[in-house]
């Protein structure tokens, strides 16, 4: 089977972040579940990082559906396009958050910044798998 991935990174509203995080992923998980998507969602401090992968004919609406959402914006495509395998494949959407796992400080212990942009989203991408294990 074909698969494709869309991983990014984007800015939340402030004032309705939790509220906002608890109705995405309600939502996120049925959608997902529905059309054999899976992936995985972090956010901190209005800040949004997820991976989403599938088959593209039924990840490609959902992807639209994301980009369009105004309950996120300033959104960086950090990867895009076809997979070998599925990283996540026993996530609808899992989910972390920063008060308990802080991407800063993996950022930081990981020497990772967003100079250099592979660097960067590799160890973003690291930073996704060891919170699914
Ligand atoms: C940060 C963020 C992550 C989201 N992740 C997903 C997701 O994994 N799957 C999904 O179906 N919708 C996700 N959504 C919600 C969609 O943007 C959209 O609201 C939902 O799929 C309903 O689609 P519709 O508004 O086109 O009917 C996410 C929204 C945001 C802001």
């Amino acid at each position: 089977m074909q698969l494709a991935h869309l991983f990014y990174r984007s800015s939340g509203r402030l004032d309705a972040f939790d509220r906002d995080c608890d109705d995405i992923l309600s939502v996120a998980r049925q959608r997902n579940g529905e059309a054999g998507l899976t992936g995985f969602l972090h956010a901190e401090d209005g800040m949004f990082l997820q991976w989403i992968e599938g088959a593209p004919e039924l990840l490609d609406p959902v992807i639209a559906s994301i980009l369009a959402d105004t309950r996120h914006r300033d959104i960086t495509i950090l990867g895009q396009g076809p997979v070998a395998a599925r990283k996540f494949p026993s996530w609808s959407m899992g989910f972390s958050q920063g008060r308990t796992a802080p991407l800063f400080e993996w950022l930081a212990k990981d020497d990772a910044n967003s100079r250099d942009v592979t660097a960067y989203a590799q160890s973003l991408q690291r930073f996704l798998l060891a919170r699914a294990a």
